[in-house]
C-alpha cells in the first residue's frame, strides 16, 4: 500500500521489487553493507523496550592494534575505543568533559590513556578519570573531569564492553569457549553484518520454531526443548544446541559439526552490529567449514526482509506451541533498566 504525501503523489512505496516467499529467497549480496535493503515500512521507534544491558561485543581481538584509536557508534551514542601500549582494549564516551572535542579526532594513546587533542587533558582508559591537565595553575584535578568508561573483556576472539544504561556492574560473564583456540578446531571464520533490528527481536527466531518451515524451508516444523537458568537460556534438539548468555551472545553446536558463535551488539534501539563466528572439527578437512558457515549466513538473508519490516506485537496472538515467545519476552526483561509492558497471558 502506498502512503501519500502532503503533494497528493506517491512517496517510495511499491517501486521496489517485493520479494517471493514459501521459502524466503536466499541472497548473500544482502549482507554487503552497499546493498539496498528493502524497506516498505514506514513505522519508526518500533520497539518499547531500551538498549539492554549485558556483554556485548565491539571488535575483534587484533583489530584495534596497541597506540590505535577508532571512532564507533554502539548503544546510541559516539564512543572512542583505543588499545594501550600493553595492547588491551579500553572503551570510553567519545566527548571529551572538558570541552567536548571527540576523543578519536587527533586524540593519542600514551601508556593506557587517551589524550584529548583540544587541550591536552589525559584520560585512564580503566578508570576513565583525568590524570593531568597539562596547563593548569591548581594541583587538584576534579572528579567530574572524567570520561565514562566501560568494563572490558576479551574471550572467543572478540573484545566485549559492558553496557549498562544505569551505570551497573556487570551480573553475569562471557564464557570461553572451549572449541576456539583448541587444536581439534579450525582456525575461526568470521562474518559481520548489519541488520535493522534489535536484539530481542532477533533472538526471539530461535522461539519461532514455525518460521523455520515458512521462511528457511525445512520439511518439518522442529521443535526444541527449552530451558531457562537466570541470565542463561538453552534450546535444543537432537541436531542443533543453542545456548544464550544475555542478550548480546549465542553459541551454537551442531555435534561433530560445527560450533558457531553469535555475537549482536546494539547500534542503537532499531540497529544491531552482528558478528558470526564459526569454527568445526580439524578432522573434517578443509574447505567444509567455509561452506558450513556460507550456508548458515545465506540462511539469515531470509529473515532480514522479515525483521526490517516487521513491527513488535506486544500482544501477539499465538498458538499452543508458541509459548516460548512469551518465555523469551519475560526472560529478556532481565536486561533492561526500565520495565516493559508485557501481555497478560
Ligand atoms: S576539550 Fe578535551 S582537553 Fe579541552
Ligand atoms: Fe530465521
Amino acid at each position: 500500500m502506498a502512503t501519500t504525501d502532503t503533494l497528493g503523489s506517491s512517496v517510495g512505496l511499491g517501486d521496489e521489487a517485493l520479494p517471493v516467499g514459501f521459502p524466503m529467497p536466499r541472497r548473500p549480496e544482502l549482507l554487503h553493507a552497499s546493498t539496498p535493503r528493502l524497506r516498505v515500512r514506514t513505522v519508526e521507534h518500533r520497539f518499547p523496550f531500551p538498549l539492554p544491558n549485558g556483554w556485548f561485543a565491539i571488535a575483534r581481538v587484533g583489530e584495534i592494534l596497541p597506540g590505535e584509536i577508532k571512532a564507533l557508534h554502539y548503544f546510541g551514542q559516539d564512543l572512542v575505543a583505543f588499545a594501550g601500549e600493553d595492547g588491551l582494549v579500553h572503551l570510553a564516551e567519545a566527548y571529551c568533559p572538558h570541552l567536548g572535542a571527540h576523543l578519536a579526532v587527533g586524540g593519542k594513546v600514551e601508556g593506557d590513556c587517551i589524550r584529548c587533542p583540544f587541550h591536552g587533558w589525559k584520560f585512564d582508559g580503566t578508570s576513565g578519570a583525568c590524570t593531568e591537565i597539562p596547563y593548569a595553575t591548581t594541583e587538584r584535578i576534579p572528579s567530574r573531569a572524567a570520561v565514562r568508561t566501560f568494563p572490558m573483556v576479551e574471550r572467543n576472539g572478540l573484545v566485549f564492553a559492558w553496557h549498562h544504561l544505569d551505570g551497573g556492574a556487570p551480573f553475569y560473564e562471557v564464557p570461553d569457549v572451549a572449541e576456539f583456540g583448541s587444536a581439534d578446531w579450525q582456525p575461526m571464520i568470521m562474518s559481520d553484518f548489519v541488520i535493522a533490528t534489535s536484539c530481542q527481536e532477533m533472538a526471539e527466531n530461535n522461539h519461532d520454531f514455525a518460521h523455520f518451515k515458512y521462511v528457511h524451508g525445512t520439511d518439518e516444523i522442529p521443535d526444541g526443548e527449552e530451558h531457562i537458568d537466570g541470565t542463561y537460556k538453552r534450546v535444543s534438539n537432537p541436531n542443533l544446541e543453542r545456548e544464550t548468555f544475555g542478550l548480546g551472545l549465542g553459541v551454537v553446536r551442531v555435534p561433530n559439526v560445527l560450533t558457531f558463535l553469535s555475537s549482536v551488539t546494539p547500534i542503537d534501539e532499531d540497529n544491531v552490529h552482528i558478528r558470526w563466528i564459526f569454527t568445526a572439527p580439524t578432522s573434517l578437512g578443509a574447505g567444509v567449514l567455509e561452506k558450513i558457515a556460507e550456508s548458515f549466513t545465506l540462511g539469515v538473508t531470509q529473515d532480514v526482509p522479515i525483521w526490517e519490516n516487521k513491527v513488535f506485537r506486544p500482544r501477539p496472538i499465538l498458538t499452543k506451541g508458541e509459548s516460548g515467545i512469551i518465555a523469551h519476552r519475560n526472560w529478556c526483561a532481565q536486561f533492561y533498566s526500565t520495565p516493559v509492558e508485557l501481555p497478560d497471558q
